[in-house]
């Protein structure tokens, strides 16, 4: 019997990917393959609660896809999905719908804000996502579910349905623990630091595809502070610019704070930003052009997705079918 703990995670294909996506999840994914069993998805299903542009979503959902490859998904350890290519999703998402209550979903930070933003489009798709994503997590059975901090919340009401239905007929969903990384679990917009990094605010969002010189001006350009001693260190409460780029920098390079205040000693912000920007440049480099690469073999991602839809649907029918029966549903 196969004893590995899961992991299972996903991004939704809505933009390009940026440096929060793979600062705050992608890059932990990878390092954890031979450890555990792990299951990665396009979550398309869950970009239409926005209206999407279609073959805008299909063109990201394969870039997205390339992507994870390039920052090191490796396809033969790794199950790479579509959302949509797996049917027990929606069907799951409809069930835990009927054990989810429509207090606890008014409360989800995500519902707030995107109703905010969208308010000719709060549809029910947007109130209930918070099911839909229970139902991409608990098909799987995972341990853990590696996502930044503003998915937490969500992880959480997965364990509150999960704990409910598993009250009503016994243990049926495994209880997944939010895997939250230490460094880069909310990188700040570089034009805001006050609000995360998101493709919604482009102007302060590095995507992992953008062109070096690109992501250099961004970088130039990010938000500091007025402290005329333009003095490098970590005070997220009074620098949380400075605090922002400090843990970018700290993520892609592995530095502490302690170490970045050393190196930058005395040197001000003119010299502290481009650094940042240059160390970013190299760390994406690689992925820009591996994803590249990968994306100009449409049979390979194809069969990538393909098998990642077979193996998934294997995994989720089982769940899918024990929670059918629990419920009362009469066997196909
Ligand atoms: P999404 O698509 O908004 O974001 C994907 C992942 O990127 C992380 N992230 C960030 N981390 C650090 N700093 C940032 N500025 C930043 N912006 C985004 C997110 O925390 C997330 O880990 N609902 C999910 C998608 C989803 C999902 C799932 C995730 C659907 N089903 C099942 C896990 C398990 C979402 O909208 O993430």
């Amino acid at each position: 019997m196969d004893e590995k703990k899961v992991m299972l995670s996903g991004i939704q294909p809505s933009g390009d990917l940026h440096l929060g996506n793979y600062l705050g999840a992608i890059k932990h994914w990878g390092a954890r393959a031979d450890e555990f069993d792990c299951y990665y998805f396009m979550a398309d299903m869950h970009t239409i609660t926005v209206r999407q542009n279609p073959a805008d979503l299909r063109r990201r959902t394969l870039e997205q896809l390339a992507q994870y490859i390039a920052c090191g998904l490796d396809p033969e350890k790794n199950t790479l999905f579509i959302q949509s290519h797996v049917h027990q999703h929606a069907e799951l998402g409809w069930v835990l719908n009927c054990y989810t209550m429509f207090g606890e979903l008014s409360r989800m930070t995500q519902f707030k804000d995107k109703s905010a933003k969208h308010a000719d489009n709060i549809n029910g798709g947007l109130f209930t996502y918070p099911s839909l994503m229970a139902a991409d997590i608990l098909l799987y059975q995972p341990d853990f579910v590696p996502v930044g901090n503003d998915q937490k919340q969500h992880v959480e009401i997965t364990r509150d349905i999960a704990q409910r239905f598993n009250n009503i007929y016994g243990d049926v969903f495994k209880i997944p623990e939010p895997y939250i990384p230490k460094t880069g679990a909310r990188i700040m917009g570089l034009s805001n630091p006050e609000s995360k990094m998101s493709k919604s605010s482009p102007e302060g969002c590095v995507f992992l595809m953008e062109k070096p010189e690109d992501i250099q001006r961004k970088f130039k350009r990010a938000i500091t502070d007025s402290d005329t001693e333009h003095c490098v260190r970590y005070d997220p409460e009074n620098k949380p610019g400075v605090a922002n780029l400090m843990s970018i920098y700290a993520a892609v390079t592995g530095k502490t704070f302690e170490e970045i205040e050393r190196e930058f000693d005395g040197c001000g912000y003119g010299t502290f930003k481009p650094a940042v920007g240059d160390a970013v440049v190299e760390t994406l480099r690689p992925i820009r052009e591996e994803a590249t690469r990968i994306l100009a073999d449409k049979a390979y991602l194809e069969s990538v997705y393909k098998q990642g839809a077979e193996k998934a649907s294997y995994v989720a029918n089982k769940t899918l079918r024990k929670v059918y029966k629990k419920i009362g549903f009469v066997a196909r």
